[in-house]
Order: structure tokens, then sequence, then C-alpha cells
């Protein structure tokens, strides 16, 4: 059946049901799961179809080269570390980042968090072993518990509905903080400085930290501060996550009165993972009939041709800021596998946002048995990932990170330089290893330098 036949045929929140459909819980009582859906089906929205259009609108920008993408936040969130603390790190994080990075591209930062809702999680095998007993793998809070025991790793239903509460909290208050005054530019770039003077590589930062302090002294001059401008103190992050559990994703969806379109609720963006992006699969069948921006992530292995049928299935309208490719190849693998994605795209005109997801491909056990990423190759695999859109005429256009505001230690290096035998002191992720507070400000630091240099931005500068 090819994509175009199959895009014709009618669409429901539903119609992923008829599917097959990879990496899903084993439910041992499915009337249960109904009844919690039938629940989540009349709970309030989480988010507005006006702001997933807002935020189409703005990764539009990024398609066409006016604008930078930066999504982050953690791998899995979890019940366990729910805290007002740990949202507001992240938070401040990324706004920290932002300020960074608006002022070395010179352009609009959309800001998406992996927050409110990352709490599915697909699994390289169904079943984990540990001293000689098997029991279900771990599938995010929303599915069952991280515990190794037979009662915690059954699917429970109910998690469904604390997976929307927490969201709808944790949502509360990033609106709160957005809008509250916690966003104010003179304080995030108070707090980089403070980043910027403790660092042990600071005169390497220091320099972009004082051009950033001479900018904001120049506006506050020409009377351009927080009283006049909303926009300095006020900020928009948006939310995401990964749409896997599509029963929690269904019970969200929406018709908007306003467009008459379907949209799922739960978050403002939604991405389809590296392991559920089948082309006949459910997952692409529910994504196409929803009117977020979607993303995709694209591993080593996708042929040109497959990325074609993704698109024409995700994106059949070609409109501008409704498709992510998030690329996570691997270090050393992207500089082969990414020039001749970007060249077909381009050839045939498809308008999408490349952005790097410079963690899934860079996984790897330390000896210790942790699972960890280093910076080292985190950051080239940003710099490829330039490197190559500057050579194709094609914009660079966004970075995907698991990344928390914590100081934890789970990446290794940095200008902290943690080491394997660090890992163990602070190692508290439910999944995959994040980049901690002060790593990710670093590699803000270092990705203002491609952007600065004009790399990947369509046109240079
Ligand atoms: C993720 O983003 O957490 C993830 C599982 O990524 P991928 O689908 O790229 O492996
Ligand atoms: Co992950």
């Amino acid at each position: 059946m090819t994509r175009e036949c199959k895009s014709q045929q009618p669409w429901s929140p539903s119609s992923w049901r008829e599917l097959p459909i990879q990496q899903q819980p084993a439910y041992h009582d499915p009337r249960a799961l109904a009844a919690v859906e039938a629940s989540l089906s009349r709970l309030p929205p989480l988010v507005f179809a006006e702001e997933a259009r807002e935020l189409r609108r703005q990764l539009a920008a990024v398609a066409e080269g006016r604008a930078f993408l930066l999504q982050g936040g953690d791998c899995a969130e979890s019940f366990a570390h729910f805290a007002a603390d740990h949202i507001r790190d992240t938070f401040k994080v990324i706004l920290q980042m932002a300020i960074v990075l608006t002022y070395s591209g010179r352009c609009p930062v959309v800001k998406v968090g992996r927050i409110a809702g990352q709490f599915a999680k697909p699994r390289s095998a169904d079943l984990e072993q540990r001293d000689g007993r098997s029991l279900p793998s771990y599938r995010g809070d929303i599915v069952n518990g991280i515990e190794f025991s037979e009662s915690a790793r059954r699917p429970d239903p109910q998690r469904l509905l604390s997976a929307y509460h927490q969201s709808a909290a944790t949502l509360n208050l990033v609106r709160a903080f957005a809008r509250g005054g916690l966003a104010d530019l003179h304080q995030v770039h108070q707090w980089n400085q403070s980043f910027v003077a403790a660092n042990p590589l600071r005169e390497k930062y220091q320099q972009m930290g004082d051009r950033i302090q001479d900018a904001l002294a120049f506006m506050e001059v020409c009377g351009v501060n927080a009283a006049t401008i909303p926009s300095i103190r006020e900020t928009q992050l948006y939310t995401s996550h990964e749409a896997l559990l599509l029963n929690y994703e269904q019970a969200l969806t929406r018709k908007d009165t306003g467009d008459g379109n379907w949209y799922d609720c739960s978050a403002h963006m939604l991405w389809i993972g590296e392991r559920t992006r089948q082309p006949d699969g459910a997952h692409i069948e529910f994504l196409r009939g929803i009117h977020n921006p979607v993303g995709v992530k694209i591993g080593p292995d996708c042929s040109a041709g497959q990325l074609l049928s993704l698109i024409d299935a995700l994106n059949p309208d070609n409109v501008p800021g409704r498709l992510t490719l998030i690329t996570r190849m691997g270090a050393g693998t992207l500089a082969d596998r990414l020039p001749p994605l970007v060249r077909r795209v381009k050839q045939e005109g498809r308008s999408v946002v490349w952005s790097s997801d410079p963690m899934h491909g860079n996984t790897v056990k330390a000896a210790n048995g942790y699972k960890t990423r280093s910076f080292d190759r985190i950051l080239r695999e940003i710099q490829e990932f330039f490197a190559v859109h500057q050579a194709e005429g094609s914009h660079a256009g966004g970075i995907h990170l698991e990344m928390t505001g914590d100081h934890v230690t789970e990446c290794t290096g940095g200008a902290y330089d943690i080491s394997e035998a660090d890992l163990a002191s602070c190692y508290r992720t439910q999944c995959d290893p994040r980049l901690n507070g002060q790593q990710v400000l670093e590699l803000a630091f270092r990705v203002a330098e491609l952007l600065a240099a004009g790399g990947g931005v369509l046109g240079g500068r």
C-alpha cells in the first residue's frame, strides 16, 4: 500500500488500534484500562489548540532558518522525583541556555521542554533478568514501577491518571515561572555570569558572557527593560514528550472548536521514537491525524526513501513547522549518514526542521556498569550536524537534549571532568544519563560558537 493511498484513508483518534503496534505494555485487566481511558477523556485538556498552532508558527521560522529550536529535559520524568525545585532548576537552565544561543545565533530560540508528560519509555527487551529472575521491563512511571519486583513491574492503568495529574501540576508551575518574574532576562544572565565565574574554563566563556552583559546594559540605557517591554521578563516554554503510550494520547485528543481539527492536548509537541516509526504502524497512524507540531527520531539506518515516506505520512501538505526530524546517529556515523538525507529532502522541496539529538546514538556502558555518555562525543555529534548542514546549504535548526538543572553525575566529561568512577556519586536517572546543569550550560556556550560562526544557518552571516 503506498503512502498516498494510506493517507487518504479516514483517520480517527482510535484508528491506530487497527494497526500493528510496538513497545506496548501487556495490561492484565483491559476493562480497568478502558475505565481509566474513559475518565481521562473527560478531564480537561493540558494545553490548548491555539498554543500548539503558535508553536507550529514558531517552528516554521526554524524551518525557514530564522529561529533555533532548543528542546530538552529528563529522559523520563518520575513520580518519586516530582518536586518543585527539580522543575524550577530545569526551567532555569533552559532559559540560561536560550540567552546564550539567542545572542550568538542572532535569532529567536524556541524553547520546548521534555516535560509535563515525558513518562513512557521504549525498551530494548520486553523482559529484564536479574539474579536468575525474569520480570517485565520497566517502561516508565506511566506504565509500571522501576523496582524489581513482580508487583511493581505489573502494568497498572491507574498510573495513566497519576501521570496526567503530575503533568497538570508541572505545567501549572512552568506557566507560573514563565509569567511570574523567574524569566527576567537580567536575572537569567546573572545566573550565567555566576556559572562562568565558577567554571574551570572561565576564560573560554567569559568573553561571551561579557558581551551579553554589554548588550543588556545598552538596552537598559535605551529604555528597553522589564517595565517597558514585557518580553524581557516573560517567556514561553512549550511542552513535549514521546507519544508512545497511545491509550493515554488518544484519551487526551480533542477536536478544536476553532478550526475543527484534532489536537493531542497532552502536550504542545509530540514525537515518535526510533523504535516505533514503522511506516504502516500504529504510532505513525496516530500522529498523522493530530494537528500539533510533531517530531520523529531518525537513526543511522534510515534511508532517504524511508525518510520520504515518513515525511509523506506526517506532513503530506508540506506545512512549515509541522514536522521536526530529530537525528540521533552517533558521533562519527552522522557525518556519513546525514548528508544524503539532507540532500534528498532539499531536492524534494520538503519543509522540515532539522534538529540534533546527540544523546541516543552515543550511549555506552561504563566499566562499572553505569549507562553513560561522554560530553565530548555529544559535542562532536552536534559539531558534525552543523558541519553537514553548512556543507549542504541547509539550516541546522535545533538541538534535543536529555538534561537536568540538578548536579547529577550521569554523563562523563565537561569542565569538571566527571570520570567513570564519579558516576556513582549522584546517578539518579530513571532511564538514560542526562547532562547536568553545568555540562549543559557549557554545551550551550559551545553551540553558541557554532551559531556565531554562521554554522548551518541559511545564507550564513
Ligand atoms: C528518547 O528520546 O528518550 C528515546 C528513547 O529516543 P530514541 O527513540 O531516539 O531512542
Ligand atoms: Co532517553
